[in-house]
């Protein structure tokens, strides 16, 4: 199997891939890692063994095996903790990226925002970090804005900075385009942002599998990411954030877990993170996500950011070639993350992923969860091809040949 970068050993990562190798007759190209990524054995294995072994409600029994469960748990939380630079009480486990927002919006929102505030969002944000904030807006009568993207497919700073003049509470800004691939300047919007007195939320969903995002959680007062896009499970996300701003916080939502006390007259919340953990918390899940990181960390960073950047150089490049592709986004492979999206000209971008699907290449169509960024792009679709570890140069030429494939059969 050739490989995008020498830096990657694709022979052993792809025997942490079954599904690789396992197909019955065409191989499979997946290359719709941005809408969730596959799962390396070792995260399966972390997961099967919580359940299987260790298995045991957290913060409640006193018996050994619920003392296992909780030690994996909380271990979980200080290797991840650790990683991204945060404290354990800074690291909240949620159900997914999109909670995380939300448990922003609905908590520290209505403590903080009233009407005639100004919340600033990007015009190439997922609904995940959209939504929240016009509930917020309904429901607050704060004014919402949107920073422009510029024809290259980049962040209008002009169009921050006015935005900023006007003093808003907060800002809510994406790490990496999940359409556009765009990598933001999160250091540089941070000096900006917090210069102006207002609070910056990053959406890290499609930067933490990729960059070293250190230097983004530092900076930012709220970052989120979601855990089944880092090669680790469904149904947990994680909320990072400083102390203060958490201590300062509501709880989010109310029950089992994230109190002391209760009495008929009222609830003392705990402490934290448990005081944003409501109810029994993806405590399997946790321990996943963090073998997940320590998988994503045994690769390299940097070895896999090369591997992809290469992937997208190689896609990039073919699709030149290609009169009847355009590419939306950074024309140039460093200035996005480890994906592409296209359209086919003349042909529905859910026909080019259905005929690409027959031939074994696995892409995305549709809105992308990208609403006012496709109504600014003038498309109401277009196809994603997105990379990660276990692609390789021949997932790319395997692609372009079901592209040729599509234009085949669209010009009979
Ligand atoms: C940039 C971005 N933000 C947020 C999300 C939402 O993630 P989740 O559905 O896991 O909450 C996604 C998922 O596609 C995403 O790509």
């Amino acid at each position: 199997m050739t490989s995008g970068s020498s830096a990657i050993n694709q022979q052993a990562i792809a025997a942490e891939f079954p599904f690789l190798s396992e197909r019955e007759g065409k191989p499979l190209a997946y290359l719709d890692s941005a809408a969730t990524a596959q799962k390396p054995t070792v995260v399966v294995d972390a997961l099967s063994d919580h359940l299987l072994l260790h298995n045991a409600n957290v913060h409640r029994g006193v018996y050994p095996l619920a003392a296992e469960s909780d030690a994996l748990f909380e271990g979980a939380r200080e290797r991840i903790a650790a990683r991204f630079g945060r404290l354990p009480q800074e690291t909240v486990f949620t159900k997914n990226a999109t909670e995380a927002i939300n448990l922003v919006a609905k908590s520290w929102g209505p403590a903080n925002v009233e009407a005639g505030d100004l919340i600033v969002t990007t015009v190439m944000e997922h609904h995940a970090n959209i939504v929240p904030w016009q509930m917020l807006r309904d429901s607050s009568g704060c004014e919402l804005g949107w920073v422009e993207v510029d024809s290259d497919g980049q962040l209008d700073m002009a169009s921050l900075d006015a935005l900023l003049e006007r003093k808003p509470k907060l800002v809510a800004v994406t790490h990496v385009s999940n359409v556009l691939g765009t990598i933001n300047p999160i250091v540089e919007i941070a000096e900006r942002v917090h210069a102006a007195g207002a609070l910056l939320l990053v959406d890290g969903c499609q930067a933490v599998a990729q960059l070293d995002v250190r230097e983004a959680v530092a900076v930012a007062d709220f970052y989120v990411f979601t855990g089944h896009k880092v090669y680790g499970p469904t149904g947990i996300g994680v909320l990072l954030a400083r102390r203060e701003l958490l201590a300062a916080m509501p709880p989010f939502l109310g029950g089992g877990d994230m109190i002391l006390t209760v009495n008929r007259e009222r609830a003392v919340w705990n402490e934290l993170p448990y005081k944003f953990e409501a109810g029994t918390p993806p405590f399997a899940e946790a321990t996943a996500l963090a073998a997940a990181f320590d998988w994503v960390d045994s690769v390299g960073l940097d070895a896999i950011r090369e591997h992809e950047h290469a992937l997208v150089s190689e896609t990039l490049a073919a699709f030149e070639q290609l009169p009847w592709i355009k590419v939306f986004g950074p024309q140039d492979a460093d200035s996005r993350g480890a994906l592409v999206t296209f359209e086919v000209d003349g042909v529905h971008p859910h026909d080019v992923a259905e005929i690409l699907g027959r031939e074994g290449v696995c892409v995305r169509a549709g809105h992308h969860c990208a609403g006012p960024l496709m109504e600014s792009l003038g498309i109401g679709a277009s196809t994603r091809a997105s990379f990660a570890v276990h692609n390789s140069s021949e997932d790319v030429e395997r692609l372009v040949a079901a592209l040729h494939e599509v234009q085949r059969i669209f010009a009979d």
